[in-house]
């Protein structure tokens, strides 16, 4: 299955909505390899693919939480600690496969849990969030 990028809302801030459908197409890229992998073929790419994932969503998350703490945004709080419930379960998912080279249930968290949290933290907590930065910008 793969995310269509019309899924994903569109918020009002470019820097934001950019770094989603990256992270769309980099979710879709993986799908592909789980697909194969799972087809008995060698994937050699997973790993790297795997750890860029990682990086761009702690570097997503970061700066949106920049962004609010500079503009005093009030709810930071609570956007904040969805972005770490969601890091808690991807990193202890990633050591896990990084310790035991089983990529099965980082799998199954990327394909069945990440594109509802995606759909549903973009289309709430995001949503909100890049339109009080358009506002704070003039924009
Ligand atoms: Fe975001
Ligand atoms: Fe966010």
């Amino acid at each position: 299955m793969k995310l269509n990028p019309s899924d994903i809302p569109e918020v009002a801030m470019p820097f934001m909505q950019q770094t989603h459908l990256e992270e769309v197409a980099m979710l879709n890229e993986l799908y592909t390899l789980f697909d194969r992998l799972g087809e008995g073929e060698d994937v050699p790419q997973l790993a790297g693919k795997l750890e860029a994932l990682a990086e761009h969503t702690h570097a997503h998350f970061a700066r949106e939480e920049e962004k609010m703490l500079e503009l005093d945004f009030p709810p930071y709080p609570m956007h904040k600690q969805a972005h770490d419930e969601y890091l808690a379960g991807f990193d202890a998912l990633l050591d896990a496969w990084r310790a035991s080279g089983d990529v099965a249930p980082l799998a199954d968290f990327l394909q069945h849990s990440t594109p509802d949290w995606m759909q549903q933290h973009i289309g709430c907590m995001d949503f909100v969030t890049a339109r009080f930065f358009a506002m704070s910008e003039g924009g």
